[in-house]
C-alpha cells in the first residue's frame, strides 16, 4: 500500500490554442493533467480538491477497484459530485491491470480538459513480456474547442440537435504544425532504439487513426492488459481506449517524420473535427543538418474519414496475450444473456421552440430504446441504504423490440425512446454475456461502449444484424482481448463476456460524451456474494460527498 502525495487542486487556468485564449479546468494547472504512476497491485490515495466553480468528480478509467465502487467516480452513479470548495479522498485499488490506463473527470463534459495518464508498471522483480523499451513517451489524444466547453454543451442540449464539433484534435494538448497559431512538439529519438508509446484516447466524441510516417508500430497492450504483439502501420483508437505501442527508430535518420492522428467517423453527415494533429519525430544528430530544417516532415497516410473497413481491419486483429504467465479464463456457461441495441433516436421536444431533431423532435440516444436518466442522488448510496424510488431494475425491458436494426430506417414510433433510470441487477458470480447491436434508427454510427469495474473478453464483431446461430460460431474463445471498452461497429454487433465477481454499482456507457448526455448508458448492480467478506462491497467511507 502506498500513499500518493499528488494533491490535485482542480482549478481554472488560461490556455491559448488556435490563436485564442480561454480559461479551462486543469489539475495542478496542467493540461493534460499530471501522470499518476503505480506498480501493479498498488493501492493509491489521491485527495481531490475542487477549487473550480463547477461540480466535478474524478474516475480512474480501467482500474477495476475490486469491491470498491465508492471512489470509482461517475457523477450520480457512485457518488454525489464534489462541489466547489470541496474535497474527496479517493482510494484507487489496482489489481491485475498493467500498462497504460488513465484518469478523467466524470461530470458533464469536464473531462475534455481534466484528464491524464495512469502508468502501471510491472511489480518490482518482474518484467514486461517484451524487450525493455529505451524510453517511454506519452501520447494523449484529445480535442480542443475554441469556445468554453460548458457553453458548447449547454448550446447543444438547448437546441436538441447535434453538438458543434471540436476545432482541433490534439496530442498532449497541442493541435500541432498544421493548425493556425500552433506548433508541434518534437520528439527527439536515437537511432535503432525502441520507444514505448503510452497512447490514451482522451478524445471527447471521436475515434482516431494514429500513425508514424515510414515507421511500423507494434501494439503490445490494450486497456491495461497485454496483447499478442501486433505489427501494423496504424492504430485506430477510440475515446476511452488506451494502447501500449512500441516504435523502433530504424529509418533514415536524415529525414523528419510526423507522428499524427486524424478522425475516423462512420456517420454520414455527422459533423466531426477534420484537422490532423502532429508531433515531429526527429533523430538525434539530424538537428544539425540545416538543409533538412526547411523540408517539411513526412506525413503518414490516412484513409477517407468514413472508412469503416480500414478501422475494423485493425480493431478486429487484436488478440489477448495468452501464455503460461498470462493464462486466460473465458467464462463458459453463460447465466445472464443481454441483447442490447444502441441507437441514436429522438425524444419529443420538451421546449416551446422547434427542436432540431427529425420532425421537430430532440435528438436522443438509447440502449434498448431507453434513454438513461441520471438521478439527482447517487445510485450507489440509494442501493446501499435501501432507498426506494431512485432507480428501476427492469433493464432491459421485455420483450425486446422487434425491428430491423440495420440499414433501413425504422418507423418513427421507434425513433422515440422512453426515459428512465433502469438498470440490471445480477448475482455475484453470474456469467454475463452482452451482445451489442448498433442500429440505424436516426443515423448509423460506431459506439465505444465502456464498462466500469470490469475487464471483459471481446468474443467477436460483425457487420449487419446479429444472428445467434450463425455468429456465435465465430466467437474467439482462445485468445480474445481482455479490455474495458469495445467499439461496436456501425450497423454491426460486438459480443462481450465477463464473470460478475466484483460486487458494486458499475456504470456502462458509450464513451462519446455526446451520446452519454443523450442517454446511451445503463448500470450493473452486482450483488454481494454469500461466502464471506471477500465477496462483499467494502463499507461506505464516512466522508462521501453529499448531494
Ligand atoms: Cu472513461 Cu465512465 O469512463
Ligand atoms: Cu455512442
Amino acid at each position: 500500500q502506498r500513499l500518493q502525495d499528488t494533491i490535485s487542486p482542480i482549478k481554472e487556468a488560461p490556455y491559448t490554442r488556435l490563436c485564442s485564449t480561454k480559461n479551462i479546468l486543469t489539475v495542478n494547472g496542467m493540461f493534460p493533467g499530471p501522470t499518476l504512476r503505480a506498480y501493479q497491485g498498488d493501492t493509491v490515495f489521491v485527495e481531490v480538491h475542487n477549487q473550480g466553480t463547477q461540480n466535478i468528480t474524478i474516475h480512474w478509467h480501467g482500474v477495476l477497484q475490486p469491491r470498491n465502487p465508492w471512489t470509482d467516480g461517475p457523477e450520480y452513479i457512485t457518488q454525489c459530485p464534489i462541489q466547489p470548495g470541496g474535497k474527496f479522498n479517493q482510494k484507487i485499488i489496482f489489481s491485475t491491470e498493467i500498462g497504460t490506463l488513465w484518469w478523467h473527470a466524470h461530470s458533464d463534459w469536464t473531462r475534455a480538459t481534466v484528464h491524464g495518464a495512469l502508468n502501471v508498471y510491472p511489480k518490482k522483480g518482474t518484467n514486461y513480456p517484451f524487450p525493455k523499451p529505451h524510453k517511454e513517451v506519452p501520447i494523449i489524444l484529445g480535442e480542443w474547442w475554441k469556445k468554453d466547453v460548458a457553453e458548447v454543451l449547454d448550446a447543444f442540449l438547448e437546441t436538441g440537435g447535434r453538438p458543434s464539433p471540436s476545432d482541433a484534435l490534439t496530442i498532449n494538448g497541442q493541435p500541432g504544425d498544421l493548425c493556425p497559431c500552433s506548433k508541434s512538439d518534437t520528439l527527439l529519438v536515437e537511432q535503432n532504439k525502441t520507444y514505448l508509446l503510452r497512447i490514451v484516447g482522451a478524445t471527447v466524441n471521436s475515434i482516431v487513426h494514429f500513425s508514424v510516417a515510414n515507421h511500423n508500430l507494434t501494439v503490445v497492450g490494450w486497456d491495461g492488459r497485454y496483447t499478442k504483439p501486433l505489427t501494423t502501420e496504424y492504430i485506430t483508437i477510440s475515446s476511452g481506449q488506451t494502447m501500449d505501442v512500441l516504435l523502433t527508430t530504424n529509418q533514415n535518420s536524415s529525414s523528419h517524420y510526423y507522428m499524427a492522428a486524424r478522425v475516423y467517423s462512420s456517420g454520414l453527415g455527422v459533423l466531426y473535427v477534420n484537422t490532423t494533429t502532429t508531433v515531429r519525430l526527429q533523430y538525434k544528430g539530424n538537428d544539425a543538418v540545416p538543409s533538412q530544417r526547411s523540408t517539411p516532415p513526412i506525413l503518414p497516410y490516412f484513409p477517407a474519414f468514413s472508412d469503416t473497413k480500414y478501422a475494423f481491419n485493425f480493431i478486429t486483429k487484436l488478440r489477448g496475450l495468452v501464455d503460461k504467465d498470462h493464462p486466460i479464463k473465458v467464462p463458459q456457461n453463460v447465466t445472464t444473456r443481454i441483447f442490447s441495441t444502441l441507437s441514436i433516436n429522438a425524444f419529443p421536444c420538451t421546449k416551446n421552440t422547434t427542436c432540431e431533431g427529425p420532425n421537430g423532435t430532440s435528438l436522443a440516444a438509447s440502449m434498448n430504446n431507453i434513454s438513461f436518466v441520471k438521478p439527482s442522488t447517487s445510485i450507489l448510496e440509494a442501493y446501499y441504504n435501501g432507498i426506494n424510488g431512485v432507480f428501476q431494475t427492469d433493464f432491459p425491458e421485455k420483450p425486446p423490440l422487434a425491428f430491423d436494426f440495420t440499414y433501413d430506417l425504422s418507423p418513427l414510433a421507434l425513433q422515440l425512446s422512453s426515459r428512465g433510470t433502469k438498470l440490471n441487477v445480477v448475482d455475484y458470480g453470474s456469467t454475463v454475456e452482452v451482445v451489442f447491436q448498433a442500429t440505424s434508427v436516426v443515423t448509423a454510427l460506431d459506439h465505444p461502449i465502456h464498462l466500469h469495474g470490469y475487464s471483459f473478453y471481446v468474443l467477436g464483431y460483425g457487420f449487419g444484424n446479429f444472428n445467434e446461430t450463425r455468429d456465435k460460431l465465430t466467437y474467439n474463445l482462445v485468445d480474445p482481448p481482455f479490455v474495458e471498452t469495445v467499439v461496436v461497429p456501425k450497423n454491426g454487433w460486438a459480443t462481450i463476456r465477463f464473470t460478475a465477481d466484483n460486487p458494486g454499482v458499475w456504470f456502462m456507457h458509450c464513451h462519446f460524451d455526446r451520446h452519454l448526455v443523450w442517454g446511451m448508458e445503463t448500470v450493473f448492480i452486482v450483488k454481494n456474494g454469500k461466502n464471506g467478506p471477500k465477496e462483499k462491497m467494502l463499507p461506505r467511507p464516512s466522508y462521501m460527498p453529499q448531494c
